[in-house]
């Protein structure tokens, strides 16, 4: 491994409950409930697509201009929550993690979906540790297309061949795969089948 790409919710912070919040309150808003195991279709989806998932449980049908307007109330509630966490949240090792393989020689790139991915490094105090930030805001197709860390490998001036790539989710997982690249799965293996190894987090890693 000369390159570790990293997805971020997930993997290196627990954000997807803030994502469950926000998406909850949105549905409660339109009239209907949205549960955890719902949430668990959203993981590693991009926004719009969350949105499409979250009206499809609630049968409710909207116009592309109000989807925007939906998507942009979510966020606006996301951004509140995430903007009070600190490196508190950071999940155990993976700080540890990311600075073991920086001391080997080996680059860091985060491979995210989500366009809040800058302002979470910075609160959380790790940006210096990644030598390449791909998020939401530099690609245009999601997960599982591999576009993300196609251009997280990139970055790295690394072929994906000699890449890992870190990810909580099955789509992530496919993206690696489509890229060319191995996956460590964080988590399950029943949610995780396809993965080339799978740990319950990066702490079993060091
Ligand atoms: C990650 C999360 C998803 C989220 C997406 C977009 O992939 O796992 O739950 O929808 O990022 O995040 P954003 O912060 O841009 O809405
Ligand atoms: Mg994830």
């Amino acid at each position: 491994m000369k390159g570790g790409l990293f997805d971020l919710d997930g993997v290196i912070v627990d954000t997807a409950k803030y994502h469950y919040l926000a998406w909850k309150r949105l549905a409660n808003e339109l009239g209907f409930d949205f549960t955890e195991h719902d949430n668990e279709r959203l993981k590693g989806v991009s926004r719009m697509e969350s949105l499409r998932i979250l009206l499809e449980i609630g049968g409710v049908e909207a116009a592309e201009d109000a989807r925007a307007m939906m998507a942009a109330r979510k966020n606006a509630w996301y951004v509140e929550y995430i903007s009070k966490m600190d490196a508190s949240e950071i999940l155990p090792g993976a700080r540890e993690y990311l600075m073991a393989l920086r001391s080997r020689g080996v680059k860091i790139a985060l491979g995210s979906a989500s366009k809040n991915a800058p302002m979470i490094l910075d609160n959380l105090g790790i940006t210096p540790l990644f030598d390449a930030i791909v998020d939401g805001n530099k690609v245009s197709h999601a997960k599982p297309d591999p576009e993300v860390f196609l251009v997280g490998a990139r970055e790295l001036g690394l072929n994906p061949t000699v890449c890992v790539v870190f990810e909580d989710a099955a789509a992530g997982v496919e993206a690696a795969h489509r890229g060319g690249m191995r996956a460590v799965g964080i988590g399950t293996h029943e949610a995780l089948p396809a993965a080339d190894i799978v740990v319950p987090g990066l702490s079993a890693l060091l």
